[in-house]
């Protein structure tokens, strides 16, 4: 039997193929985003392009990795200090909320202009907005926000996971590669 589903022990292979999809994704638009604000207009149009595209891409996979997190069980929190576990807990809300925070203004960022968005030259999503130049202002001032919390969040993230892996070796970093064993 596949676990797709989560357990009280640890994660089914839904949640951890949207868990490492989103991190790809993220990390990928993050890397493309940074590159592109340092190009200008001109010639950061095309990656601009590859980043509306794949982000709406990330839209999808953001949104249904939320609504799975918090529609499957809560699998069992690690048995670390109570400080320690509520920095993770911050840091996965942080994550969270920055990641839902990033494909919420996004595509309203370009919406707010009136302009269709266009993934991959294929299909266009015509604004169901009116062009609002002060919503279009505050739409990119927020992503601009949410990604710069992303690194510092990421960073503390990963070092969490690392202590998991290799001081405390408990099984939580496993968790995330394979479903647990129910016990
Ligand atoms: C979910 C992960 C995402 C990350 C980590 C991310 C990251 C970034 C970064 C680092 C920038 C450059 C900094 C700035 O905001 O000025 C940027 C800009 C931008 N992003 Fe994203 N982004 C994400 C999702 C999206 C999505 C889903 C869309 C729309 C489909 C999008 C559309 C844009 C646009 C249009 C800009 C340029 C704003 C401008 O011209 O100033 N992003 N993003």
């Amino acid at each position: 039997m596949m676990a797709l589903t989560d357990t009280r022990a640890g994660y089914g292979w839904i949640s951890i193929a949207l868990h490492w999809l989103v991190a790809v994704l993220v990390i990928a638009l993050f890397l493309i985003g940074e590159q592109f604000e340092d190009l200008g207009r001109e010639a950061g149009a095309s990656l601009r392009a590859l980043h509306v595209s794949i982000g709406m891409i990330a839209v999808v996979t953001v949104l249904a990795r939320i609504a799975w997190r918090f529609t499957q069980g809560n699998p069992k929190k690690a048995e670390d200090p109570r400080l320690i576990l509520l920095l993770s807990i911050l840091v996965q809300w942080g994550l969270i909320l920055a990641t839902l925070a990033l494909v919420i203004t996004g595509p309203l960022s370009i919406w707010t202009t009136g302009q269709p968005i266009d993934v991959f030259g294929m299909v266009q999503l015509a604004s169901p907005l009116e062009r609002n130049r002060e919503l279009h202002e505050a739409m990119e001032e927020i992503h601009e926000v949410a990604s710069s919390v992303l690194l510092p969040l990421v960073a503390l993230h990963v070092l969490g996971a690392l202590k998991h892996a290799v001081l405390d070796r408990d099984g939580i970093f496993m968790r995330m590669l394979r479903p647990a064993r129910e016990g």
